[in-house]
Order: C-alpha cells, then sequence, then structure tokens
C-alpha cells in the first residue's frame, strides 16, 4: 500500500488524475470503477479540465459504479446514477452509455446485483477503481460486519452513514435511504489498481484503520491491505492520526520520477 499525504485535497486529486491519465494512455479503451460522494470531486475535475485541454480522452473507456440507493426515483437528483452524470460523465469526454451502476430500482434486487457483476466480469474487470472512505470506515457501502469476501448484493446503511449523508438530502436524514446496493468487497479487491483518497479530519481514524490497523471485519477498509496495488491519497487532515506518517513522506518523496502510481 501506497500513502501519499499532500498538503491540499487538491494536490491529493491531482495525483489521482495523473494515474487515470497515465492509463488511459497505456490503455484508451481502459475500465474505470467510479466512486459518488465529495471524495473524488476535485478528480472528476481535473480530469475535465485534462480533457477539455485535449490532454486525455476518455472516449474509449467504460466506467462501472461501486454503489446505489435503494428505491431512488429516476428523476431524484441524489440517485448515483445523477450523480455521477453530473459529477463525472458531463464533465469529460466519456461515452454515457458506457458508465452503468447497479439498478436500486429493479423489481429483483438479488438478480440486478448477479447482473452487475457479471457485467463487470464481461468488461474484463476494473483497472482502476476510485474509492472514498466512509467515517466508519466503509468501502463503497460495505458497512462495519460486512464480509471480507462479499459479492454485490443488498446492504443496510448505518446511522453514522445516514447522518453523514444528510447533508446531500438537505440536512434531512429520514430522506437518506435505508438500503443500498453494493459492490462487495470481494468485488472491490478484484480491481487491478485501487486508488482511495480522503481529505479533513474526519475521516483521519478509518484512515488510520485503513492503512495501520488490523484487518477487520469491523473497519471494512482493512481489508485493502490484502490488495497488492492500492494506492492511499490524503491531506494533512486525514493524515493527522498515521503512526508512520514521517516514513510514507520520506518514502514518497524518495521516490523516483519514473515510477508512476
Ligand atoms: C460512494 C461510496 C462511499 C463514499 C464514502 C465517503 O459511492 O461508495 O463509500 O466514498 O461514503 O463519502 P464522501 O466522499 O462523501 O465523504
Amino acid at each position: 500500500m501506497e500513502v501519499v499525504i499532500s498538503s491540499t485535497p487538491d494536490e491529493a486529486g491531482k495525483l489521482a488524475a495523473d494515474a487515470i491519465e497515465e492509463l488511459i494512455r497505456r490503455r484508451p479503451e481502459a475500465v474505470l470503477g467510479v466512486a459518488t460522494g465529495s471524495s473524488p470531486l476535485l478528480i472528476y475535475d481535473e480530469l475535465g479540465r485534462r480533457v477539455a485541454e485535449d490532454s486525455v480522452s476518455l472516449a474509449k473507456a467504460r466506467a462501472f459504479m461501486l454503489d446505489e440507493y435503494v428505491g431512488l426515483p429516476e428523476e431524484h437528483p441524489q440517485r448515483y446514477l445523477s450523480v455521477i452524470r453530473d459529477e463525472f460523465v458531463d464533465k469529460v469526454d466519456v461515452d454515457p452509455a458506457q458508465v452503468s451502476g447497479p439498478d436500486g430500482l429493479a423489481a429483483d434486487l438479488a438478480t440486478a446485483c448477479e447482473v452487475y457483476e457479471r457485467a463487470i466480469a464481461e468488461a474484463g474487470g476494473i483497472d482502476l477503481q476510485i474509492l472514498g472512505i466512509g467515517t466508519d470506515g466503509h468501502i463503497a457501502f460495505n458497512e462495519p460486519g460486512s464480509s471480507l469476501a462479499s459479492r454485490t448484493r443488498i446492504k443496510t446503511l448505518t446511522g453514522q452513514t445516514r447522518r453523514d449523508n444528510a447533508r446531500f438530502f438537505g440536512g434531512n436524514v429520514d430522506a437518506v435511504p435505508r438500503h443500498c446496493l453494493t459492490q462487495g468487497i470481494g468485488t472491490i479487491l478484484e480491481a487491478r489498481h485501487i486508488v482511495l483518497v480522503a481529505s479533513g479530519r474526519r475521516k483521519a481514524e478509518a484512515v488510520h484503520q485503513l492503512v495501520e490497523g488490523p484487518v477487520s471485519a469491523m473497519w471494512p477498509a482493512t481489508a485493502l491491505q490484502l490488495h497488492p496495488h492500492v494506492t492511499v491519497l490524503l491531506d494533512t487532515a486525514a493524515a493527522s492520526r498515521l503512526q508512520l506518517a514521517s516514513y510514507y513522506i520520506e518514502t514518497f518523496q524518495g521516490k523516483p520520477s519514473w515510477q508512476g502510481f
């Protein structure tokens, strides 16, 4: 696991965009895994700028979302498919038909999860997965107690996650759905490269557990310690509880310039 501590969230966003740009240059038809929430917004903004400047093109790329709320109507602005359209698809040149998520409106949710797993596999798997992290240590919506081998399925959101996400629902926690479909931890671990971004002091404990804690279903993000290629991009506030912060900084500063992520 490579841990990079930047002085600002902006800088972390640029590093994530560098990793994506490098992948797309190598493999224009790459499969990206995209996250919603606040954390990846700076990445999408930066990618949008680079696409506008013609320095990169996502025209041949595909993207799969991590998760979706169950039951939010199609026109709801917080339906994750709408959020990804507004925050990612509309900013870059990816083909909207090549961006998909689990169907939280399906009559048969269990089958929708299986269909989604198959779609990811048929696309050849995810080359680079962008992740945020919840204050309770979730990745995607794998809440504490999730099986570390889980696949895409229905999950119940914790009260903490619903309170955290109430800001997207006008501050009304009751408006935040109780259920979601989410890629499982086992699904996420199959991505070839995982780039997790986190900023702010509220994420510091979850980040400490992710990087330095014991692997445990109580902090689902710790499962990433089992993956051979994870990049964790932090600002100083999110890194503030890391015991080995100065070692991570020294390691990154000493990294040869030819060695990318
Ligand atoms: C979103 C997702 C979640 C968020 C996490 C952090 O698709 O899967 O795991 O990444 O809840 O959210 P923010 O970035 O809003 O703090």
